[in-house]
């Protein structure tokens, strides 16, 4: 019989997801909870959801784990595609030198990696040098990424002429999936950051920031702060973008909007 979490387990967690994420569990979300969590009670044989809590506050890799399994990661290569082509279009071509750009919630690494094939279409030719970093709370998105393996369904969301220069297909153990080649990797940098807490002081400032569909998970106050932390790093003069679903208005004017989606640092 399936173990079930109570009302005052899910309060247990929700607070305890906010403490060490920022992230807002709403009620709805609750029975994904359960189900995310019902692994982790199998693999440690616990009878309850609280036995496991208390078996939590003592185990720091299973923090880490617990923080990577509540998380929701989903997202795709070039995803909101008028970025991509505003970074194209507008942002690079107006570049002269070195151009720095973060991915800073990048789960598995689609959003960076096409950033990347774009400045490398855009700046190589110029001569232009290019860096990409690449963060997220979650350490298993971050070893994915870093190893830029992804299944092949995800070519779809390719053009052809990227596909072909910047992807080569899997073979033996990696058939069925396609790898993203040695050159573009070089240009990414990986870290896992919590977006809420102090960034490193050896981050730097960037040119354009992606900063999408993670501020929905949020409540008013911490995507403020998450705002206002990321946007220190942002040149004067450089973008931040949001995801489609997501808006600033009434949360800070760290920023000014230039477009939906887009803003500058002033
Ligand atoms: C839905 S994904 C978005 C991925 C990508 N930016 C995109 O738009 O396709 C949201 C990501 O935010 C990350 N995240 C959630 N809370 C975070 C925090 N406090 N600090 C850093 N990353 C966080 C999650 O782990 C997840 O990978």
């Amino acid at each position: 019989m399936s173990i079930k979490l109570t009302d005052k387990e899910f309060k247990l967690f929700k607070e305890y997801i906010h403490k060490i994420s920022g992230i807002h569990m709403r009620a709805e979300k609750r029975v994904l909870v359960e189900s995310r969590l019902a692994k982790r009670l199998r693999h440690f044989g616990c009878a309850s959801y609280q036995e496991y809590y208390q078996l939590l506050q003592k185990d720091d890799h299973e923090k880490q784990m617990f923080i990577d399994i509540i998380t929701t990661n989903e997202t795709s290569f070039f995803r909101e595609p008028h970025h991509f082509e505003f970074l194209k279009q507008i942002v690079l071509p107006a570049c002269s030198s070195h151009v720095r750009i973060w991915s800073a919630a990048c789960s598995i690494g689609a959003e960076a990696y096409s950033a990347a094939m774009v400045c490398d279409e855009i700046l190589t030719p110029r001569r232009i040098n290019f860096e990409i970093a690449c963060s997220d709370i979650n350490v298993d998105v971050i070893k994915t990424a870093q190893m830029g393996l992804y299944p092949e369904k995800f070519t779809s969301q390719i053009s052809q002429k990227y596909l072909k220069k910047y992807c080569l297909r899997g073979k033996g153990s990696h058939a069925g999936h396609f790898i993203i080649g040695e050159e573009l990797k070089s240009h990414l940098l990986f870290r896992r950051l919590n977006l809420l807490e102090p960034l490193p002081n050896d981050m730097g400032e960037f040119d354009v920031i992606f900063l999408r569909n993670m501020l929905i998970y949020f409540d008013g106050p911490e995507k403020k702060a998450i705002v206002e932390n990321v946007s220190k790093r942002l040149k004067k003069g450089g973008y931040l973008l949001i995801g489609h679903s997501e808006s600033l208005f009434n949360i800070t004017d760290c920023v000014k909007q230039v477009k939906p989606t887009i803003y500058t640092k002033l």
